[in-house]
């Protein structure tokens, strides 16, 4: 398959996501509690992130376990990393930053990837290289709605996924943008809860995100 084809795969995926919680977990029994409450709550899609030392194996675990969730590899910093979330199963693959070493290999990778920038000129190295959906992070340290606005006239052909500093209340203003194909955020899965294993609150936050990607959708 063509990056270009792999690239509206990622698309798709994430426009049907239209929010994507950045979850870490510390054991497989929090990753399967949280990822089944997600879905409950209407969030199919997750960013597992690759920060501790169970995630490839939760990875593999949801995979196995849980079908009906997709499952992106979050934090890849590494062409080992991307890898070694290809091999247990990742549906997508997701990068906070894309050095060149990186976004080479991930141009070849045969899985849908969201690679990250910060910058204009890291999005347009990314565009030369075929990537048209591209995660902008940390999207609010960056410049947040102005820079999303500022990129969408001369990269118009660029989706963005803005992650990094989103909440529940600038949620919806987000996904109004018209460069803007799904965020990313953790405010559904924040350390505490997970700790805490408050299942219920994530449960319930997912659902009030669903909803708001619903009513922008529908507006
Ligand atoms: C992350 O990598 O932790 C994500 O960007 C989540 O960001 P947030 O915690 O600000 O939503």
């Amino acid at each position: 398959m063509s990056i270009e084809q792999h690239q509206q795969r990622a698309a798709d995926l994430l426009r049907a996501a239209g929010i994507l919680p950045v979850l870490t977990v510390h054991t497989l029994e929090q990753a399967r509690a949280v990822s089944a409450a997600l879905l409950e709550g209407g969030l199919p899609a997750i960013e597992l992130t690759l920060r501790t030392p169970v995630a490839l194996e939760a990875l593999a675990m949801l995979k196995r376990e849980l079908p009906g969730v997709v499952v992106g590899a979050g934090t890849v910093l590494s062409v080992q990393q991307m890898q070694q979330a290809i091999d247990a199963g990742a549906d997508f693959l997701v990068t906070p930053g894309t050095p060149a070493p990186l976004a080479d290999a991930l141009a070849e990778a045969p899985l849908p990837v969201v690679p990250g920038a910060a910058t204009p000129t890291e999005l347009l190295s990314l565009y030369a290289r075929g990537f048209r959906v591209c995660k902008l992070f940390p999207a609010t340290a960056v410049g947040g709605l102005a820079m999303i606005k500022g990129l969408a006239g001369p990269m118009a052909d660029l989706q963005l996924c803005p992650t990094g500093g989103i909440t529940e209340d600038s949620a919806a203003q987000y996904l109004e943008q018209k460069n803007v194909v799904c965020i990313g955020g953790s405010w559904m899965v924040p350390a505490n809860w997970i700790a805490d294993g408050a299942w219920d609150k994530v449960r319930d936050s997912a659902a009030q995100a669903a909803r708001i990607v619903a009513r922008v959708r529908t507006a």
